[in-house]
């Protein structure tokens, strides 16, 4: 269990969290967009430029040699941190939505054609909605999209009864970004697989918050992304079951994907780089798996407790604000709150909790659909990491008071 003391210790590694904007202390509640970064991942990078930069898999030199056998170890950290089987089973991509993008070409190409159909929910973000539709345009396919109710709840009775012979795959966000709503993945795909249809998770929102376990949920693919669990941004995961990933035809053409190359023929590169056209981003990996050892040794259990009591704190308190409204409630959730406040702009909100020094995410967040559900033009999100405090919500519940009383 995480105390106040762990805490103090905790935000000594992130430099950023230390600084003043506009004269105040800086109170980072935008976790969910992208998460701050602690030292020794940022020295790992610059440890990989000045110690070892060499290009990958291709060398027979030194540093060569020890790039390759960093961002190979890097990848075994990956598949260990959501208990995959192997290595293999992990493709690095820039980050969920490469690798979602991926998914939805390749396997697209593999076993998808005119008249069938994708499953998804109305709460997804952009990343996984367009390129599904654009999957649907090039086959002549059709988007299925699963209703919530008014508390962000899926509707999992109306989800199985859209399952027919023609569902090819479902697309799924773990957690959502706007809700902060866990959904119930491992029912959901347990009903997908009772029909043959594989699933694809979106973990952006959940690998940062929870334990993960690809196995035990069953996914087929699980894609999220370095940025938002303390590690660098432009690097990502897809992982995929061999027996799907064996079957779908490279996503891009280049070095490092081909086994063979002439005019007449080329062929394809073993797994995992089959899908790693290109020199990858071997540093941003390395410092990547560098922040997931970081993460595990503070303990995921222990963050999701601690950001748990950050959140039901931050409930509570909210409470004396007049005429706001949560967005989302099911019960199940991570650090993420969104809401309205009467009929004030979200926009004037945040801009406003700017200039008091605190950092939130205003607008519709990549999730259209779901705002339009609720028929609101966007909500003002806090998001909670493990470095921020109860003193630090009760500074931000007092300057949102103040915004409200200036605008309401
Ligand atoms: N997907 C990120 C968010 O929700 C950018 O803020």
């Amino acid at each position: 269990m995480l105390h106040e003391k762990d805490i103090r210790k905790i935000r000594a590694d992130f430099p950023i969290l230390s600084q003043k904007i506009y004269d105040r202390e800086l109170i980072y509640f935008d976790n969910a967009a992208t998460t701050q970064k602690p030292e020794i991942v940022v020295k790992k990078i610059e440890n990989g430029y000045f110690r070892y930069n060499a290009n990958i898999h291709r060398g027979v030199h030194y540093l060569s040699q020890m790039a390759t056998d960093a961002h190979e170890d890097a990848r075994q950290t990956v598949a260990n941190f959501i208990k995959a089987d192997k290595k293999e089973d992990i493709i690095f991509t820039r980050g969920t939505t490469e690798a979602i993008n991926l998914v939805a070409f390749s396997f697209g190409e593999a076993f998808c054609w005119a008249g069938d159909e994708i499953v998804l929910s109305v709460m997804e973000h952009h990343s996984n909605i367009v390129p599904w539709q654009m999957l649907c345009k090039r086959k002549a396919m059709k988007l299925r999209v699963i209703p919530i109710d008014e508390n962000g709840k899926l509707y999992l009775d109306e989800y199985e009864a859209m399952l027919n012979e023609r569902t090819k795959l479902i697309a799924i966000t773990h957690v959502s970004n706007v809700l902060g709503t866990i959904n119930p993945v491992e029912q959901i795909i347990e009903i997908a697989h009772r029909h043959d249809i594989p699933v694809l998770v979106d973990g952006a929102q959940a690998v940062p918050h929870i334990a993960v376990d690809v196995k035990k949920l069953d996914a087929d693919f699980y894609v999220f992304s370095g940025h938002k669990v303390y590690g660098p941004t432009g690097v990502g995961v897809l992982y995929g079951k061999e027996k799907w990933l064996e079957r779908m035809p490279p996503y891009q053409g280049g070095g490092e994907m081909i086994a063979t190359v002439s005019f007449e023929k080329t062929t394809y590169n073993e797994l995992p780089f089959k899908f790693e056209a290109g020199t990858p981003d071997y540093i941003g990996s390395v410092a990547f798996a560098e922040a997931l050892e970081y993460v595990e040794k503070i303990g995921i259990k222990s963050i999701a407790d601690y950001e748990n009591r950050l959140t039901e704190y931050a409930l509570e308190r909210l409470k004396i604000i007049r005429n706001i409204r949560i967005i989302g409630n099911t019960g199940q959730r991570t650090s993420v709150l969104s809401f309205m406040i009467g009929d004030i702009h979200p926009y004037d909100i945040g801009i406003l909790l700017d200039k008091l020094g605190i950092a939130v995410r205003t607008g519709h967040h990549c999730a259209q659909p779901l705002m339009d559900y609720f028929n609101i033009p966007g909500t003002v999100r806090t998001s909670f990491a493990f470095y921020n405090t109860k003193e630090e919500i009760d500074t931000f519940v007092a300057a949102l008071q103040k915004v409200v009383d200036m605008l309401l």
